[in-house]
């Protein structure tokens, strides 16, 4: 049994120290705004704060993580309107989606560390998440939109 605090919340989970904490969101606890990729730290997909900081969940044992603030997409914002969330409806940033979530969770923490980012500033920090469907200029606009909001 490990003790997690999720998007404010203290939640009692049941499963192995070694389960990996985006199974743990998606499966023990129904959180599947965080999704699956290539589980293996390549793509971004699962990308959640631990911390304040933008982590691969597929990447972090659940043992890892019992003493830090977890959030997930589903805590960004209480209503879903994040700067970003708009600035992504607005620019009508995903196509099919999936990598979307992870994208502006990684987005979130840019402009929480750096609210006016230049174009080089996006693209770099941004790197670590792909987008099968290239979704990335309408990304950056989206991220300037919102940066301007910020
Ligand atoms: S699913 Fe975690 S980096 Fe791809
Ligand atoms: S919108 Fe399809 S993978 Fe990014």
């Amino acid at each position: 049994m490990a003790i997690l605090t999720i998007n404010g919340d203290t939640i009692e989970v049941n499963a192995a120290p070694d389960t990996s904490l985006l199974w743990v969101l998606r499966e023990h606890l129904g959180l599947t705004g965080t999704k699956f990729g290539c589980g293996v730290g390549q793509c971004g997909a699962c990308t959640v704060y631990v911390d304040g900081v933008a982590t691969f969940s597929c990447l972090t044992p659940l043992e890892n993580v019992t003493e830090a603030e977890i959030t997930t997409i589903e805590g960004l914002s209480k209503s879903g309107d994040h700067p970003l969330q708009k600035a992504w409806i607005e620019e009508q940033v995903p196509q099919c989606g999936y990598c979307q979530s992870g994208q502006i969770m990684k987005a979130a923490e840019l402009l929480a560390q750096n609210p006016q980012p230049t174009r080089a500033d996006i693209l770099d920090h941004m790197s670590t998440n792909l987008c099968r469907c290239g979704t990335y200029n309408r990304i950056v606009k989206a991220v300037q939109n919102a940066a301007s909001e910020v």
